[in-house]
């Protein structure tokens, strides 16, 4: 009877082992460091041989770190909806950039309630940073990168409507901020890939930056201010306090410029596509951001949990690891969801009558998520509509204001820089050069 009793409780635990395993396990060779170099130089192409190797689920080592991979769309709402076990993690970049989700509520406030006034504050910087582009007796072609030219332009813009406040009297140059913040973001990727010694580097440069301690300063804004408020309530101190505005500045700047970027470049690589934008905005919008938007959707694991996968396999997470989902290698570059998947359709979203389409398949399934540009969940971007209407209102006021051409009419988009894998928008490698003037108006 014991030994039948025995057998019974082994074979039970091998059962409930097999029912709740842990995902396959891939440390990399070296000690401690695993899979990170690889990871950094190109995580999509890393995660898509990790994918063949180990299918849908996987765990890898990074930089000391236990990362598990979901790869199938399917099963993303299992990561989503559950904030108890899993917590939002974007801003745990590295140990000197923590910060819990609740600072980050003084911007979903206000965005939410100063939406409409948003829009004409971006508006009227746009319609000021275009004209100073175009001097009254500008008659000639002017030749300039489109990225250099949609960043540095959209990236004033954003940040004199988010930080200057409505009056604009804290007199720091946005030029000078732009380029400090170009420095920072190199910084912070680097550190975030781990290819910088303990974060050291960006440490100092934040102590240094004229921009964190400028912002600081820009009390003229009223959520910045209602930030530092909330932030100095929590009891945290002045350099946390520095590094949190610059992440704030992070978040809301990095990525509409990146985005006018890809749209535009592909417009002008695809000229019926320029011609049908008007009507067709949203759709080439949505196609620019599923080739170009990469974020990792990172959540760490705060107790233990069973992950149940769309086919019913069940998986342990261990507490202290982190769960990413990677919806650019799946749904968005999945030729099982996308008929030629690295091909730019300025109408893919479009159904035959010009309805949105929403109807999108993988394994004979609908897809819930079939692109992700803006996350999802609870924690998906609170800047959504903000960015499409300054994205939208930045592409007609410059093609209705210039004529914009590519300097080399076989020009292509430029390749991405696969460095900036998991980090939002993607960035070229490298520029597209445009030439433009002002439209003949008679
Ligand atoms: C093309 C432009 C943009 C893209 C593609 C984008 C994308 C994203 C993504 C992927 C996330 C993380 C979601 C997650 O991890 O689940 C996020 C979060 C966030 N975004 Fe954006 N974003 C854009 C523009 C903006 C703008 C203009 C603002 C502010 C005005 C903004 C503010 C934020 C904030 C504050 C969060 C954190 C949300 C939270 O803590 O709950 N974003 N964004």
């Amino acid at each position: 009877m014991d030994k039948f009793r025995s057998l019974f409780t082994t074979s039970s635990f091998f059962v409930l082992f097999w029912l709740k395993r842990e995902p396959p396990l891939d440390k990399g060779i070296i000690p401690w460091l695993g899979h990170a170099l690889e990871f950094g130089r190109d995580a999509a192409k890393f995660l898509t041989r990790m994918k063949l190797k180990h299918g849908n689920i996987f765990t890898v080592r990074a930089a000391g770190r236990y990362v598990t991979v979901l790869l199938d769309p399917h099963s993303y709402d299992a990561v989503l909806g559950d904030s108890e076990c899993l917590d939002f993690t974007r801003y745990r970049l590295t140990s000197q950039f923590t910060f819990t989700p609740s600072t980050f509520c003084a911007l979903r406030h206000f965005l939410g309630m100063n939406a409409a006034a948003l829009d004409s504050i971006i508006s009227r910087h746009l319609r000021a940073l275009l004209k100073a582009k175009t001097p009254t007796n500008q008659k000639d072609w002017k030749e300039e990168g489109l990225f250099h030219l949609c960043y540095s332009l959209l990236f004033k813009a954003g940040y004199l409507t988010l930080f200057g406040g409505e009056q604009n009297n804290n007199g720091a140059d946005p030029s000078s901020v732009y380029d400090e913040y170009k420095k920072f973001d190199g910084l912070l990727t680097k550190m975030a890939r781990g290819t910088l010694r303990a974060g050291r580097d960006t440490f100092c440069y934040v102590n240094k930056s004229s921009i964190s301690l400028t912002l600081q300063n820009h009390l003229s804004s009223p959520w910045l201010h209602a930030y530092l408020q909330l932030l100095q309530e929590e009891g945290i101190d002045r350099e946390m306090q520095k590094k949190a505005v610059l992440m704030q500045l992070w978040a809301t700047q990095g990525n509409v410029g990146p985005a006018a970027f890809w749209l535009l470049g592909h417009l002008l690589t695809n000229p019926e596509a320029l011609t049908a934008v008007k009507k067709e905005f949203n759709s080439a919008l949505q196609e620019a951001l599923r080739l170009t938007a990469a974020p990792f959707i990172t959540r760490e694991v705060v107790q233990e949990k069973s992950l149940r996968m769309a086919d019913g396999q069940e998986y342990l997470l261990r507490k202290g690891d982190r769960v990413c989902l990677f919806p650019f290698i799946s749904p968005q570059m999945d030729p099982e969801v996308y008929h030629e998947p690295q091909k730019f359709k300025h109408n893919r979203f479009l159904n035959e009558d010009g309805s949105v389409k929403e109807n999108f398949y993988k394994g004979g399934r609908r897809l819930k998520y079939y692109t992700m540009p803006w996350g999802a969940g609870t924690n998906g971007c609170v800047g959504k509509q903000f960015a499409i209407n300054t994205i939208r209102q930045f592409v007609y006021k410059f093609l209705t204001s210039f004529d914009l051409e590519l300097c080399d009419p076989n020009a292509s988009v430029p390749e991405i820089n696969a460095s900036r894998y998991g980090f939002g928008m993607l960035q070229p490698d490298g520029d597209l050069l445009v030439r433009y003037k002002p439209k003949n108006k008679d």
